[in-house]
């Protein structure tokens, strides 16, 4: 197990379909229309690596109209919406897309990572970003130039989860 990236916010878009159920046929073309939506909304703002989009199976609810979304990280009322039409893309989406000041933190970040994966590879050709996420397992990486780089990615890091956490996204 290990840390990986992850998005702002995380959609899961219910699609499930079922035949001959008590529990009604799913939210199917319903939740394919929504999943569509969102996607497109995604697409417009320019947000795709902010929000991710993923269709999933049934989440427990099995509405009426519309269809259930999982929203990670969860935000009030509730991690879980039912009744979801694609007319409420625009509000899903809506707060998910990073502030001048995030996207400045974002370009830091990605800024101080290559620094960080060049210096190693100078230390030792070859590493790669999940190599360095480990570099106990790599001797060469016992160096204080390399380690203050790490620092200093890891507190852009934190602050920009502080930002988040304080946002709520
Ligand atoms: S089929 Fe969509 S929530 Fe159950």
């Amino acid at each position: 197990m290990r840390p990986a990236p992850a998005p702002r916010v995380h959609l899961f878009v219910c699609a499930n379909r079922r035949e001959g159920s008590t529990l009604g046929p799913g939210c199917g073309d319903r939740g394919e229309a929504l999943y569509a939506a969102l996607k497109d909304e995604v697409a417009r703002r320019g947000c795709i690596q902010d929000v991710w989009v993923t269709k999933t199976q049934c989440l427990g609810i099995c509405p009426k109209r519309g269809a259930t979304i999982a929203r990670w990280p969860a935000a009030p009322p509730s991690p879980i919406l039912a009744d979801v039409e694609p007319g409420d893309a625009a509000a899903l989406v809506d707060g998910a897309e990073p502030d001048a000041i995030e996207r400045e933190i974002d370009a830091l970040e990605e800024l101080q990572r290559t620094k960080v994966l060049d210096l190693a590879r100078r230390l030792k050709p070859g590493l790669t970003l999940e190599d360095i996420q480990n570099p106990h397992d790599f001797p060469e990486l016992a160096d204080p130039d390399w380690h203050y780089a790490d620092g200093v990615l890891t507190g852009i890091q934190s602050v920009r989860s502080a930002l988040r956490a304080r946002r709520g996204t």
